[in-house]
């Protein structure tokens, strides 16, 4: 099976806050976003990657990509103003030979090769599967309105979802075709019916969103 994974890197940074552009800040040497794009390269489950960019940006992410020689980068393609947008336009520039699709935030450098071929794997046997860890802290219900605590969640049973997430190619087709909105893909295909399996992501495995990630990220390289 051929699988193809979208790269979404079109954010607007606003809780970064940095003038460099997010997937662009330096993160031991190099561009946070190629250390990304190197495990997928890297993988032998992945045949091909779309790079979705914001659009002022994209010969930049074009250059990085040529000097970088990742070869398996078929396409740069234009975000949106949303990530379901971004990720929608990803999912039109895949070609008719793709029938798995993977989805990670650009901004996720510490994603293994283990994890991808995990993921795909058991989207194959299952249609979707997610990256998940589970819930640190203890998570309640509370009004927003007065501030009173409405119930306490059980935590045995709360995972933190990451990317990679995987699905087969009508799974997340279908999903998206729904046209709603959601802040991971998953939701989509739970939206539509579908089964969505986790398997282990990583507490290393974050989502660089703040400064404070970002030294995180240094000290998770410092080792
Ligand atoms: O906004 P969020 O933290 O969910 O972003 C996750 C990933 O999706 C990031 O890599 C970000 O650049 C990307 N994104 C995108 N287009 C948007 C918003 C987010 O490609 N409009």
């Amino acid at each position: 099976m051929r699988t193809v994974a979208i790269i979404p890197t079109a954010g607007s940074g606003e809780r970064f806050g940095s003038a460099v552009p997010k997937p662009l800040v330096d993160l031991g040497g190099e561009p946070l976003v190629l250390r990304t794009l190197r495990v997928f390269e890297a993988s032998s489950v992945v045949d091909g990657i779309i790079l979705v960019v914001r659009e002022d940006l994209k010969k930049g992410y074009e250059d990085l990509v040529a000097r970088a020689g990742l070869r398996k980068v078929v396409a740069c393609v234009a975000g949106g103003a949303t990530r379901t947008v971004s990720v929608r336009r990803g999912l039109s520039a895949i070609g008719p030979e793709a029938e798995v699709v993977i989805v990670h935030d650009g901004v996720r450098p510490f994603v293994t090769g283990a994890m991808i071929a995990e993921g795909v794997a058991l989207a194959k046997e299952n249609g979707a599967a997610i990256a998940a860890v589970p819930l640190k802290p203890t998570v309640k219900l509370v009004d927003s309105v007065t501030g009173e605590v409405k119930g306490t969640l059980e935590r045995a049973r709360l995972f933190e979802v990451q990317t990679p997430q995987v699905f087969r190619r009508d799974v997340i087709e279908k999903a998206y075709a729904l046209g709603l909105e959601a802040t991971d893909d998953a939701a989509l295909v739970e939206k539509a019916g579908g089964r969505v399996r986790v398997f282990p992501g990583s507490y290393r495995n974050i989502k660089i969103t703040t400064p404070e990630d970002l030294l995180l990220a240094q000290a998770f390289l410092e080792g």
